[in-house]
């Protein structure tokens, strides 16, 4: 099949190559509507689909941004993909998604294709940590990028980012709060820092309230539901622990099926708290108490100082308030009648 060029469309409309340029680029202020709507028919008629990468090198520009997440099968990140999708949508940018898998090599993998696309922009949601490697390609490319959840501590970089230690702290409060002193704690992956910064924040909160918490009753997880379920299954088993907090809804969502196996009660045995607010919180039964991310508004905001990163214009990064959600799966500890 013949790959025709604007010059074909110039040719065949009578136009001028410039002419047919401000009808594919949407700039025919004051072109008359037949000009725009006889050039539309010929593109039509011929096939034509413009050069991206030709246009980039012209206009040093693609009007494509990259965001990179760690992990598309967590509902954290479609939330986040979505938001920042609309924001780029609405400022004549295309978004490009990909999912790094939380391997720094596919990370690389992605910034380079990224690179090579031309992007004019990339937002990073770095898996554990942002690689020297990884951010050196962004930096000796000198395309912008904006950290977005992660990569606040390896990197200067500007970034949206949320208060995590005051995430854990809140969720440790609650419980306390309802009369919980045998607390256990699932944490994401210890070398992410979002993750230890809300068991830093679970553990001051029992801290101020003077309640030990055993080594024993803290489990490191990974932000993962099947393996949260088996890690949940022994810890339920022999442990006595009245209330939980998982530091992702979908580990709390693991937690949920170990204690339906063991015959434990959400929540008149087990309080469970999670963290993200994703939508199943809300379908769960007994539905889930959890801590609260802005993650759509965490996606728009980013694109928005990308948008402003690449325009050259100053950018601070942003830090956004947690807060608590509180259903139905947190109960005051009963009144146990002990023989
Ligand atoms: O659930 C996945 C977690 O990874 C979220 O809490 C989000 O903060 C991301 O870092």
């Amino acid at each position: 099949m013949t790959k025709y060029t604007i010059k074909d469309i110039a040719r065949e409309t009578g136009y001028s190559i410039s002419t047919v340029s401000r009808v594919l680029n949407n700039k025919e202020e004051g072109m008359s509507k037949e000009t725009r709507k006889r050039i539309l028919e010929v593109v039509e008629e011929m096939n034509y689909r413009p050069n991206q990468f030709a246009r980039g090198l012209i206009t040093k520009q693609s009007n494509m941004l990259g965001l990179i997440v760690p992990n598309i099968s967590n509902p954290f990140f479609p939330e986040l993909c979505r938001g920042a999708e609309d924001e780029a949508v609405n400022n004549g940018y295309s978004l490009i998604i990909c999912n790094s898998d939380d391997q720094s090599s596919k990370e690389e993998r992605y910034i380079r294709l990224l690179k090579e696309q031309q992007v004019d922009g990339v937002l990073l949601a770095s898996m554990n940590k942002l690689t020297r490697e990884n951010e050196g390609i962004l930096t000796d490319s000198q395309i912008p990028y904006i950290l977005v959840d992660r990569g606040l501590d390896v990197s200067t970089a500007t970034g949206v980012f949320m208060d995590n230690f005051k995430g854990g702290y809140l969720a440790g409060k609650h419980l306390i709060e309802l009369g919980h002193q045998k607390i256990g704690c699932m944490t994401g992956p210890v070398d992410i820092t979002n993750s230890n910064n809300r068991l830093k924040g679970f553990l001051q909160a029992l801290k101020e309230h003077d309640i030990p918490i055993p080594s024993h009753y803290i489990m490191n997880g990974n932000y993962h539901m099947e393996d949260a379920y088996d890690q949940a299954k022994q810890f339920l088993a022999n442990n006595e622990v009245t209330a939980l907090f998982a530091s992702n809804d979908l580990m709390a969502c693991g937690v949920y099926r170990a204690a339906f196996e063991l015959d434990i009660s959400i929540p008149n045995d087990l309080s469970v708290i999670g963290f993200d607010d994703i939508p199943f919180g809300e379908v769960l039964n007994p539905k889930l108490s959890t801590i609260r991310q802005n993650t759509y508004q965490i996606g728009k905001e980013s694109v928005k100082l990308l948008i402003k990163k690449i325009h050259n214009e100053p950018v601070e990064s942003l830090f956004y308030e947690p807060t608590l959600v509180v259903r139905k799966s947190t109960t005051k500890l009963p009144e146990r009648s002990f023989s």
